[in-house]
Formats: structure tokens, sequence, C-alpha cells
């Protein structure tokens, strides 16, 4: 499908994800002839530049992330590029940088930090740039509470309607995060053992090698918690533990996503350091690099690492915790949804014993490749008839790589610009993952739980072990399965 909205206005354009994400994704739309022939670009922030001067920093940044685009392409990106700075705390220099454009249907795209949303869209309202049909996207994370992200909601929400905003995560438009649905959803095998009869515990981590280069602004004022949890682990969960939704329409999907947040136990201070754990890393290596501590500024306690164990308070899940754990600076970057079910009714076999048999597990990794695994019991290497003797075998499903995937901001932009809100977060589902969040955060506070430190290359601190799906090593090994 084309694009039909054919102006973007992209506010944080000299930021990261603008740079390293955004305009390469438009790049490559544009490569595959998927924007509107007048489709144009003003890329907006504070630096005082000239357009010139803005494609002379933007071009090397898309032929370094996209090297095999042809210089045609990027030129043709670059001449629908025009650049204004603007001051987005100035309601008025926002309105001036964009009304001699609104008159076309636009799309307004905050990739900046949220404590400017509110400014920045009454800018945008008063340049006349959120009327019907305008669309507006915004960047995780809206807000940094329930409050925060409530002003901000109720706010903006004075000005352009829930059916023209779309709320980016970006997780939600990776292909191996959509392929949970597929799977749960398009199997028979899967769905019959879904719920607390046979399922004995989830993990859901995110891993990241990578530390907090160059974000410690942002990051002094969100950590770990903030940053991924609240977003990316907590929609991960509502894909895992969601009821089948009536249709694929984006509201059904979207109303069982929100009623499993609601669902979720606010983590209670009494068990603050029993079911969750904080930290941050130290100076330490990875892959045989020297890695630097993380140090916050002046008066911030943020931590890299967090792990909470989270509950379901339903019929399907009740009694079944939810591992949620993510850390930068771990020994390798790796996604995965780990499934574990419960041992069989009734143990038949000598060997091994009932105590020594591996549960059978499900590993959804989805990043950095995407696959399966299914851990079963099997007597394939056993003798003898009348002496089984099981062992653990693993059935290994690589997803082929070779399959063209559009990244993730491809598809978002594709679905913002259609009009399509499946991937994209609807206000009460910020709401919800505010409310669950906050509770951790008090109950940290409340408990006074102390950040822990780990040296920089290994799975966190000691006592994240109890969070940690098997497979992933004990701390101080460093070493990944
Ligand atoms: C972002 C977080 O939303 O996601 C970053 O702000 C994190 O801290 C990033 O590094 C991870 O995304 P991905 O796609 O590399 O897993």
């Amino acid at each position: 499908t084309r694009a039909m909205h054919d102006t973007l206005f992209l506010f944080g354009a000299t930021g990261d994800l603008a740079q390293r994400y955004l305009f390469p994704s438009l790049l490559r739309l544009l490569g595959d002839g998927l924007l509107p022939e007048d489709f144009r670009i003003r890329a907006l922030a504070l630096s005082g530049h000239d357009t010139e001067a803005f494609h002379d920093i933007l071009r090397p940044r898309l032929q370094q992330a996209m090297p095999m685009a042809s210089q045609e392409d990027i030129a043709s990106l670059l001449r629908r590029i025009d650049y204004r700075s603007v001051d987005l705390r100035d309601v008025d220099s926002v309105a001036a940088a964009v009304s001699d454009l609104v008159d076309r249907r636009c799309v307004s795209y905050l990739a900046i930090p949220p404590g400017l949303y509110i400014s920045t869209c009454e800018g945008l309202a008063k340049g006349g740039a959120l009327a019907a049909p305008a669309r507006l996207m915004l960047e995780k994370p809206i807000g940094s509470d329930s409050e925060s992200a409530e002003e901000i909601i109720t706010t903006i929400g004075q000005w352009i309607d829930e059916d023209r905003v779309f709320r980016l995560d970006h997780y939600l438009g990776k292909a191996a995060v959509q392929n949970l649905i597929a799977l749960r959803f398009g199997n028979t095998l899967l769905e019959a053992v879904w719920n607390r009869n046979y399922i004995e515990s989830v993990h859901i981590l995110v891993a990241e090698s990578e530390g907090v280069d160059g974000r410690d602004a942002y990051y002094a004022r969100s950590g770990a918690l903030r940053d991924m949890v609240q977003s990316h682990i907590l929609q991960l969960l509502c894909m895992v533990a969601m009821e089948p939704p009536a249709s694929l329409e984006a509201d059904r999907i979207r109303d069982e996503k929100v009623k499993v947040l609601r669902a979720l136990r606010p983590l209670d201070a009494k068990h603050a350091a029993r079911d969750s754990v904080r930290g941050r890393y130290t100076a330490g290596s990875i892959n045989g690099q020297p890695a630097q501590a993380y140090q916050p500024p002046e008066g911030s306690d943020v931590e890299t690492f967090a792990g909470v164990t989270a509950h379901i308070d339903n019929w399907r899940w009740s009694g079944v915790p939810f591992h949620l754990v993510t850390g930068k600076r771990l020994p390798e970057r790796t996604t995965r949804v780990v499934v574990t079910l419960k041992p069989v009714t009734h143990w038949l076999f000598e060997r091994p014993q009932r105590a020594q048999a591996a549960p059978n597990r499900l590993v959804f990794q989805l990043q950095p490749q995407e696959n399966i695994e299914l851990g079963l019991m099997s007597s394939l290497a056993g003798p003898e008839w009348g002496a089984l003797e099981l062992q653990p075998l693993e059935l290994e499903l690589s997803v082929p790589t070779g399959l063209h995937r559009r990244i993730a901001y491809e598809r978002l932009f594709l679905d913002a610009f259609n009009g399509n809100h499946t991937l994209f977060v609807r206000d009460d589902e910020v709401r919800a993952a505010w409310a669950w969040i906050d509770s951790v955060a008090d109950a940290w506070k409340a408990a006074n739980l102390p950040l822990e430190p780990y040296p920089a290359g290994q799975w966190g601190p000691a006592n994240a072990v109890d969070f940690l799906p098997q497979g992933v090593d004990a701390p101080d090994s460093g070493a990944s399965e």
C-alpha cells in the first residue's frame, strides 16, 4: 500500500534515533517505492543549521546505516528534506516552523524527550498541524510515571483525537515480536497448554551488551525499569499472556493487552527484596574489550539492570510467575521468552529419576537471530528395550534470516501513514503500564532496595540468578549458552 500522508515533520532530527533509524527507514521505504511521489520531510531540531549543513550531516549517516542504498535514492531522499531550527519550549517558534506546510496532510513525529511533548504539541496545534486529518507519532516513553503520562495524554488530547495519535514502541514493529501472536494463535499445540495448568513459569529477558553511552541525560532520569520494562518488556508480556482477541483489528488486540496490564499485581514493598533486583554496572570487559563503569550524574541513582517477578491475577495465569529481566552491559545481546512447563503428572522411568528429568521448555529467541527451541525428554539414545533411559532432546528451529524483513521503524512508519493502529500503544495501555511500574518504583523506595553493582560483561548482580532463565549462566561465569 502506498502511504497517503505526504508531509512529515520530524522533531529531534539531529538526535541519535532519527539519524540511526528514522531517516534510514525512510530511505528504504523511498527506495522500495512505498512513499508518495510528492512526499517531503521537514527536519526540525534546536541546532542552527541550514538545510545544506543538515544534509552534510545526514548523508554519511545514511551511507553508514544503509550501505546497500544507491546514491540516487540517497540524493532523492535528501532532496525531499528541508531543515528548520526550532525552540521546542517556545510555542510560537514551533508554530512558525510548520505553518507554511500545514495545508497538506501531515504527520508530526516527536523523537524528543517527553518533557517537551506538551509545548511542542501546543505549537503544532497553534500552527494548525494537529487539525484533522493530521497525525501525530510519539516515541516512548510517554512521561516518566503515571502522573506525567496522564498530563501528556490529557493535555495533548485537547488538540488531537486518540484515533490520530500513534504511540511507538519499536518492539511491536519487530517481525519476531509479531510472530509471537502468529505462533500462539496459529497452533493448537501451544494454545492447548498455554495456562496455569501446564506452565510453571515464564521468563522474559532483554539483554544488551551495549552500555548507556551517549544517552546520559535521558538515562540518568529513567533507568532500566522505566526505559525497558515499562515499554518493551511489558509489551512482550502482553503478547505472551493475552487472551485470544476476537479479531486482529487494532482495538480488539489492544483490548486484550490492556486486560493483562490491569491484572498485574502491584509489587509489595514487603516482598521487594525477594521479588525484584536492581543493579548498576561497574568497570569490566565484554568480548575481551574493556568496558567502563556507568557513572550517572550527581543525584541520580538509576539502575542499568532490573529484574522483577510479576504476577498476573487472572484465571489463566494465577500462580504462574513471570520473571522480567533486562540489563545493559551484559555478556551478549539477546531477547528471549522462555516458557517452562510443569513436570509430567506421573513418572514411569527409573533413569533418570524424576528429580533429574528436565522440564519441557519452549524458548523463543527474538534477537539477535530468531529461533525457537523445544526441550523434550526422549529415549532416542536409549540402549535397549526394557532399559528405557531418557535424555533431554532439543528441537531447534531457526527462522531463515534470508527473508526480507523490514526493520521495525519502516513497518511502523507505513502503518502510521496508512492509519493502522495495531502496532501502536493506546492511551489506556500507557496508563496501565505506568500504574504497575509506579508500584515497583514505590516498593523499591519504601523498601530501600539496594542498587547492586555488577561488572560489565556479567549477567547482572549475584542475586540476579533467581530471575534469569536457565541456560543463561551464573553471574560469575560470564559465559553464554
Ligand atoms: C530503546 C531503549 O527503546 O530500546 C534503549 O531506550 C535500548 O535503551 C533499545 O537500547 C533497544 O532496542 P533494540 O531494538 O536494539 O533491542
